[in-house]
């Protein structure tokens, strides 16, 4: 059987010293289930993320660039064709996180503003606008968005995330009506997950007590491993998932159904 092939966007393992992040658990499983892999990443970790695919007998290559630039991206969709001879698969897994962005409306800078949808949202149009011609000359395949349970729910001043999620909700219906039946697309909407760029700078204790509090807001009380939302990319790309298109899948341990208060 042919090979398919698919890009991942925010596919670095952690920041620094290999860790865990979303994209990167979406690459190692996506190469278990035969995929050759395009791992995408600002960072350089994106090269540990590929060496682990090959180390593991999968192809993967690295490419460190930016999903916000049209030359980078028109790169990226390039390489897995030149690379890999086509696309069937793209997963948009990038985002941003700033202590500026960490602001209410009224206090955010408007730089900050632009440059996280700048991210957020036009990182995943950019890399739909090129990926597409190429899925569709590859007889077709499947999109899915990581968006967040932040599109429906909004944190204290994280504004501009909600913002930015609820946008790429929206995107994934446009993909999904403007691209079916040859494409499908669908977000996928974790609640919280651990990951190595959040355990920076906490020490063990500290990360114990830190995913303890917020595991009381979620009904399975306990936190998200990123292999859970891996899994689900992996369905959703899957032809077990060939009448899903787009919807946006909550993976919250149903945090988001759940009222906790004591009565
Ligand atoms: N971790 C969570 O609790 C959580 C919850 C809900 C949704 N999400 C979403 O999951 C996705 C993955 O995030 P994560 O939690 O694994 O965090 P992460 O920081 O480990 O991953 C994001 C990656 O995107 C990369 N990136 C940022 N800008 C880029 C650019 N312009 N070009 C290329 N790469 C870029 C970063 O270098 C980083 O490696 C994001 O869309 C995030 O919003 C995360």
């Amino acid at each position: 059987m042919q090979k398919k092939v698919a890009i991942v966007t925010g596919a670095a393992l952690g920041y620094k010293s290999a860790g865990k992040s979303i994209g990167g658990a979406v690459a190692l499983e996506l190469a278990r289930d035969g995929y050759k892999v395009v791992v995408v990443d600002l960072g350089e970790m994106g090269q540990a993320t590929a060496d682990q695919i090959v180390k593991d007998g999968g192809e993967a290559v690295f490419l460190q660039l930016d999903v916000t630039k049209t030359k980078d991206v028109q790169k990226i969709v390039e390489t897995a064709k030149s690379q890999f001879g086509g696309l069937h698969c793209l997963v948009n897994c990038v985002a941003r996180y700033s202590p500026g962005m960490a602001k209410n409306v009224a206090e955010i800078s408007e730089e900050e503003w632009q440059i996280t949808l700048n991210v957020n949202l036009n990182g995943y149009f950019l890399m739909a606008k090129y990926a597409v011609p190429l899925m569709q000359k590859s007889s077709g395949g499947a999109i899915v968005n990581i968006s967040s349970i932040e599109s429906h729910t909004v944190l204290p001043n994280f504004g501009v995330y909600s913002v930015s999620k609820a946008a790429i909700d929206a995107l994934t219906r446009s993909l999904a009506v403007d691209f079916a039946p040859t494409i499908r697309t669908n977000a996928v909407l974790p609640g919280f997950v651990k990951i190595a760029n959040s355990e920076n700078n906490r020490t063990p204790a500290e990360l114990k007590k830190w995913y303890a509090s917020i595991a009381k807001q979620y009904p399975m009380q306990r936190v998200c491993e990123v292999e859970e939302i891996a899994n689900v990319v992996s369905f959703l790309v899957s032809d077990k998932a060939s009448y899903i298109n787009g919807q946006s899948i909550v993976v919250d341990g149903g945090k988001m159904i759940a009222d906790l208060h004591e009565f």
